[in-house]
């Protein structure tokens, strides 16, 4: 028996742009029905990817293959029509001309028998039934993102390729837009790359996600994975605010205001950074200069002065500052918790929620 391959496959592409690597080494693989996002800061090089995929940039190396067949390598080339792509960019710009059916109705043949029935199946699917005759021109913007949606699903491609779908609409709206489409996708069974920026996004929409830098893709995994098992430390602040400890190896530990971290596999004299997320410090009050006994789980308690409160409205952050050394941590805490400045507390680490990683450079 053999393995069904991949529906989308990209192997080792790289992009050079006036002798800047601007795509290094990407690699990635998505299943039918599956929704991966390429998520990383702005210029990373994730349209460059997705244009290549769609075959309307050609890479200077690797190689693109579709449910197992080369679509693309730096000799062989299947245009872009015959990919059995779909596409959906940022401004996915309605032809103004052409009726909201006829926008729907663009990508199919006018052979097509079933054309029109398709056609009113999707505007339903979108909500947008009784849609059709309008023009782009009469619809909010969120309408519009969903003809285009539309549009780019109905010659049912294979593979779609989003990119920023939703960064042109109502941030109150795009929640919604982004699970309905996401319902739609799934019903739909192709498979999705769709690039973002926002961590926030790609939580919500993947299956998978591929964290990219400069070029290259650091660390690709289901969205907990990433968030909880990040691989270095601006992985971790990619999804989040952080809090930074430093400390040097010292026989296998490193010594912390928090007390010992193991800190195994690293040489003595090796500079670590302690992460943890600011809903991961634990507060408590102070007892008479007083603080908890020390657990197993959250480690020695350090004492700290809050500098700041801000409630956020599903929670409050407030900065402490360390009495130890004077460095600033955050803490979101639930509900409405707002302290004086100079209130002395004692902070808490959960060591399971520390990632410890060499510092860098
Ligand atoms: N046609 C081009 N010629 C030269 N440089 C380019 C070209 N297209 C993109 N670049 C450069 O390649 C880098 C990656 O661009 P790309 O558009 O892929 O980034 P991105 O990750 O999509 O960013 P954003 O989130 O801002 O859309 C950028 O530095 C960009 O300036
Ligand atoms: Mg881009």
């Amino acid at each position: 028996m053999t393995a069904t391959p991949p529906r989308l496959e990209v192997q080792n592409l790289i992009r050079v742009y006036d002798g800047r690597t601007v795509v290094d080494d990407v690699s990635l693989t998505i299943e039918a029905g599956q929704v991966t996002c390429l998520l990383g800061p702005s210029g990373c090089g994730k349209s460059t990817t997705l244009r290549m995929i769609a075959g309307v940039d050609m890479q200077d190396a690797g190689r693109i293959f579709v449910d197992g067949s080369l679509v693309c390598d730096t000799v062989f080339r299947v245009p872009p029509e015959r990919r059995s792509i779909g596409l959906m960019f940022q401004d996915f710009a309605l032809f103004p001309h052409l009726s909201v059916a006829e926008n729907i109705a663009f990508g199919l043949p006018r052979s097509d028998s079933t054309r029109m029935a398709r056609v009113e199946e999707l505007l339903e699917r979108v909500a947008l039934s009784g849609f059709g005759p309008k023009y782009p021109h009469e619809l909010s913007g969120g309408e519009q993102q969903r003809v285009a949606l539309a549009r780019a699903l109905a010659p049912r491609p294979r593979i779609l390729l989003m990119d920023e779908p939703f960064s042109g609409l109502d941030e109150r709206l795009r929640d919604g837009i982004r699970d309905d489409t996401l319902a739609l996708l799934k019903e739909e069974g192709a498979a999705v790359l769709l690039v973002t920026h926002e961590p926030h996004e790609a939580m919500r929409m993947a299956d998978q996600i591929a964290l990219m830098r400069a070029g290259r893709i650091v660390q690709r995994g289901a969205p907990y994975n990433l968030y909880n098992a990040p691989v270095d430390r601006a992985a971790a602040a990619f999804f989040s605010d952080i809090n930074i400890l430093e400390g040097m190896v010292q026989g296998a530990l490193t010594e912390t205001p928090f007390g010992e971290f193991l800190t195994p596999g690293l040489a003595d004299g090796t500079a670590v950074e302690i992460v943890i997320r600011p809903q991961h410090l634990k507060i408590d009050f102070d007892r008479a200069g007083k603080g908890p006994l020390p657990t197993a789980v959250d480690g020695t308690p350090a004492r700290a002065e809050v500098a700041r409160a801000r409630f956020m409205g599903r929670e409050s952050l407030v900065e402490f500052r360390l009495c130890h050394d004077g460095r600033i941590l955050k803490a979101t805490v639930p509900a409405v918790f707002l302290p004086k400045p100079g209130t002395p507390m004692w902070l808490m680490l959960r060591r399971d929620r520390c990632f410890v990683f060499p510092k860098a450079g």
